[in-house]
């Protein structure tokens, strides 16, 4: 990074100053980044913990014995104090009013989702949701298949990648009138970054929609706040937003629209009583009830400190790293011609700041327009000890927008004569005739700093010729 590189950025970007505490924090709890020489640009895929956080998690388990929180022994009495701290915690930081709203400890995001989808009443209802999804908000339309519900999807369009408004007003003027509803779409995508309006909800609401927001993606760097939205089931998994413990999400859910949920079976510690030979149980109520067999009682403590680490640097100052950075990474990213006057990039998502988030996902071309494949950039990357993700990252609605992969197309790949039962990501890759199946992720966050942004882009300019 030169100096002047750097002044230009400031002058530009002159709020990115107001985050200085985030440099100092980097050095002091980081340190491992720079030790190792990682550029690492995957804060979508995983955030990256504080060595504080795992200090302070390792001294709460070195004083304390934690035994099995289900019995009432003075072990197990100790693990449900800090299990039920962490989960009043979680509440409190996401501002959702106690007697509205109840956390309920989940695997990840994707465990909080298929515990909606296996439990929601789609009998004569519909499942609406945006082509701009994470897989497991795509697979709880198999359960809405299975219990007869009409399923819809709402496109997105080229080239940012917003959603087809009209479209999406058009269909949430038509509930099913006989079954129950529910809207599902990300709060920010994972693929384009776009941040989706949440003022979708109420307008949802309006019409007797259920709203399913996946934050997994918004949290990170957004502050959500549970008492000015009020979306009816909030899926998260902690790792994305601090790093550490993996393992961990929850289902944030409204007290009311849990009460529509039905759960398809019962297990240890979701009951307050069942019964072998009268074949019969009773749920237990609230967050026990979806919460099946022992809970992780060791990890659950490291959210309460992850959660209150985010609160001493502030989504503010996070934001702002974020959106200084990115729009930078943008601009010059973006900016990049090869000799021909071909760019090197396509950008699928906005191309400024506005309604976005830190992820910059882009196709790299050569110097005769033909795309390079995502394979080949990020084992060029590796080479330099940057980590990117590449794919479609589990978003397959806005890979095939962003791609050009039709409808057509598709059907005609998933109904060859020689359709086989087992597809690869090959088979499929032959399938489309080539195209390209995937993109390069970049994403900015937390405690990324300049020096990273630079490189990449040095990494992006080694690319044109
Ligand atoms: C928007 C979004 N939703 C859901 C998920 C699923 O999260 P997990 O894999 O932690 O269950 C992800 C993960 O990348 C995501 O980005």
């Amino acid at each position: 990074m030169t100096t002047n590189e750097f002044q230009t950025f400031l002058k530009q970007y002159p709020s990115y100053i107001k985050t200085e505490s985030i440099d100092v924090l980097r050095k002091k709890d980081y340190s491992r980044l720079d030790r190792g020489e990682h550029i690492y640009l995957d804060y979508t895929g995983g955030g990256i913990y504080a060595e504080s956080q795992i200090q302070k998690h390792q001294k709460l388990l070195d004083e304390n014995v934690f035994g099995n929180p289900h019995s009432s022994n003075p072990t197990s009495l100790a693990a449900t104090e800090v299990v039920e701290s962490a989960r009043k915690y979680i509440l409190k930081f996401f501002n959702a009013d106690p007697d509205e709203y109840l956390a309920i400890f989940t695997a990840n995001a994707s465990g909080a989702l298929k515990l909606i989808g296996e439990s929601y009443p789609f009998s004569n209802g519909r499942y609406l949701l945006t082509f701009d999804n994470h897989n497991s908000v795509n697979g709880i339309r198999e359960f809405a298949h299975a219990r007869g519900a009409n399923v819809t999807y709402i496109p997105v369009m080229l080239p940012d990648m917003h959603v087809d408004a009209s479209r999406l007003d058009l269909e949430l003027a038509q509930p099913s009138e006989s079954g129950h509803n529910l809207f599902a779409y990300p709060a920010q995508s994972n693929f384009s970054s776009v941040k989706h309006p949440l003022e979708w909800i109420e307008k949802a609401h309006a019409h007797g929609w259920d709203v399913l927001l996946d934050a997994a993606a918004y949290v990170p760097t957004n502050k959500l706040d549970l008492s000015q939205i009020k979306p009816d089931f909030v899926p998260i998994s902690f790792y994305k937003i601090f790093g550490y413990p993996t393992g961990l999400g929850a289902l944030i859910a409204r007290k009311s629209a849990l009460a529509k949920l039905h759960r398809p079976w019962f297990a240890g510690g979701t009951i307050t009583v069942a019964s072998v030979q009268g074949d019969k149980y009773y749920l237990a109520d609230g967050a026990p009830a979806f919460e099946d067999g022992t809970l992780d009682y060791l990890n659950i403590p490291a959210i309460e400190i992850g959660l209150k680490h985010i609160e001493s640097i502030g989504y503010d100052v996070i934001g702002e790293r974020v959106k200084t950075l990115t729009g930078w990474l943008l601009e010059h990213l973006t900016a990049m011609k090869h000799s021909t006057g071909e760019p090197l990039v396509r950008l699928f998502g906005p191309n400024s700041t506005e309604g976005r988030g830190g992820a910059v996902t882009v196709n790299f071309y050569d110097k005769n327009g033909k795309a390079f494949d995502h394979r080949f950039i990020e084992s060029e990357a590796n080479k330099v000890n940057i980590s990117l993700r590449t794919g479609c990252f589990c978003n397959p609605g806005a890979g095939e927008i962003a791609l050009g992969i039709s409808r057509v197309e598709l059907d005609v790949c998933f109904t060859r004569p020689d359709h086989k039962e087992v597809m690869s990501i090959d088979d499929f890759r032959h399938c489309i005739d080539g195209k390209s199946s995937g993109a390069v992720r970049i994403s900015v966050g937390m405690v990324t700093n300049f020096n990273d942004v630079q490189s990449f882009l040095m990494f992006a300019k080694g690319l044109l010729s």
